[in-house]
């Protein structure tokens, strides 16, 4: 199918970069259709790791090509350190075989200095973004100010812009938060001094990609963050600044479907969270120390610990959803290595009453109680299974139940961080 969607369904950092790259054996063109450099995808291929924050991961496969699209915020700094890493790592990431759409954002350090600003004033109530200025991106592509990669042509556009966005950020910078002002001549004098390197990066990627699909070429949209993140669907307030649900994926990129698509949905095998918000299943106990100590579950951007609990059912059916599911794929199952007993929310208890899906008030997610079903646990060493059949039996019954209870059939089981530990169902 020449379509195919990748997307996070719980709460980030579920292992789509893994899984992206697996499948950019098969695809010729990728692309990234929201979100920024907030994300952190990990692809370990023999034992070498590499963590992108906003190139798609498909990059390491030398006959692709990787494209940003309208749906992200790039902070260009970032990226340009991105692909110097890369490039010392012997991987092409000339313009040739890396776009950038012009209808692309650029995150600039006033928004950093807001994103971070505002969380410092926030006392009980915040967030714990990554600090990379996503949402004030966001918020001035909302509000018609932002500054776009078609910009950096135009260096009296790009001043005037600066200029007028500093009026206002530095007001609030100064006024509200007591943080420092910024110049706005450095900040549109250090734009301008690296735009040369960025401009031949900046390139019609919707022509591009509607003529990969033409050409009958797979094309695959990577997702970043997770569908409980999702500015309309995640748990608000406690959610990033962009839709991160598959249909987004067309609007990120812009192109329309035609046809049907395979939309992937990426399920750790039990569930984490950084930063702040909801988290029913979450273990403050022995047993989600020893989930974050086996998943080595440490954020791939901001190192900070991740939350671990166990895997919720719930949150999981309103993904299949929101996202359309046609398929899964389950990672991170070797971590649930020694557990001897597995448990799964299957419905909440909501003020008394049992519920199948999340409530949708805001903070009601924070007074449900999880109604648990338990299975039996495992000590065998997976992380060197090939084949399903040779997973033993509780593991496949922890599976199948979860494709029972999602309704969605789970077509790759990951058992661990490399390429090659994927079992092909
Ligand atoms: P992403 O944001 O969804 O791409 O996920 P991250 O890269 O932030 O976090 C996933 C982590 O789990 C990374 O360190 C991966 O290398 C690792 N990982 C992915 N799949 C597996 C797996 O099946 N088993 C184990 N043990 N680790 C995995
Ligand atoms: P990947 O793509 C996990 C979380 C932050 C914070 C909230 C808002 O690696 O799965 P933001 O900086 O976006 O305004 O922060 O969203 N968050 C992520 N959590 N994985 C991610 O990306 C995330 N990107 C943002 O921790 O709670
Ligand atoms: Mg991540």
């Amino acid at each position: 199918m020449p379509n195919t969607i990748i997307v996070g369904t719980q709460w980030g950092d579920e292992g789509k970069g893994k899984i992206v790259d697996m499948l950019s054996q098969e695809s010729r063109v990728i692309v990234r259709f929201q979100g920024g450099n907030n994300a952190g995808h990990t692809i370990c291929v023999a034992g070498k790791q590499t963590i992108l924050h906003l190139i798609p991961s498909g990059i390491l496969h030398p006959n692709t090509i990787c494209f940003i699209g309208n749906g992200v915020v790039l902070d260009p700094y970032v990226f340009l350190e991105e692909v110097d890493t890369l490039a010392r790592k012997g991987v092409d990431v000339s313009p040739t075989r890396l776009g950038i759409s012009p209808k692309t954002h650029l995150i600039l350090p006033y928004h950093k200095a807001m994103d971070n600003a505002r969380e410092s004033a926030r006392t009980k109530d915040k967030i714990g973004t990554t600090g990379r200025g996503i949402g004030p991106c966001y918020e001035d592509k909302a509000s018609r100010t932002g500054i776009r990669a078609c910009d950096l042509t135009h260096p009296e556009r790009i001043r005037a812009k600066v200029e007028r966005a500093l009026l206002e950020k530095n007001t609030l910078l100064q006024g509200l938060y007591h943080a420092e002002p910024l110049d706005p001549k450095k900040v549109a004098d250090d734009l301008l001094a690296i735009a040369p390197r960025l401009i031949p990066y900046v390139t019609d990627v919707e022509n591009k990609i509607e003529r990969a699909q033409k050409d009958g070429e797979n094309v695959l949209f990577e997702g970043a963050q997770g569908t409980h993140l999702d500015i309309d669907h995640g748990t608000y307030p406690f959610v990033t600044s962009s839709n991160t649900v598959a249909p987004n994926a067309p609007t990120g990129s812009g192109v329309g479907f035609t046809g049907d698509s395979r939309v992937v949905g990426i399920v750790k095998a039990y569930t984490t969270r950084v930063g702040a918000g909801a988290f029913p299943t979450e273990q403050k106990n022995s047993e989600g120390e020893a989930l974050q100590k086996n998943g080595h579950e440490f954020g791939a951007t901001t190192g900070r610990p991740r939350r671990c609990g166990w895997l919720d059912a719930v949150i999981l059916r309103q993904s299949v959803r929101l996202n359309g599911l046609t398929e899964i794929a389950l990672t991170k199952l070797d971590v649930l290595q020694g557990f001897s007993t597995l448990k799964i929310c299957t419905a909440y208890n909501y003020n008394g009453e049992r519920v199948d899906y999340p409530p949708q008030d805001e903070g009601s997610l924070d007074l449900v109680t999880p109604i648990y079903e338990e299975l039996p646990g495992f000590s065998e060493d997976i992380s060197q299974c090939s084949r399903y059949q040779d997973l033993p039996e509780t593991v496949r019954t922890y599976v199948e139940r979860i494709e029972t209870l999602l309704g969605v059939h789970i077509s790759y089981v990951s058992v661990g961080p490399n390429r090659d530990q994927t079992i092909v169902r």
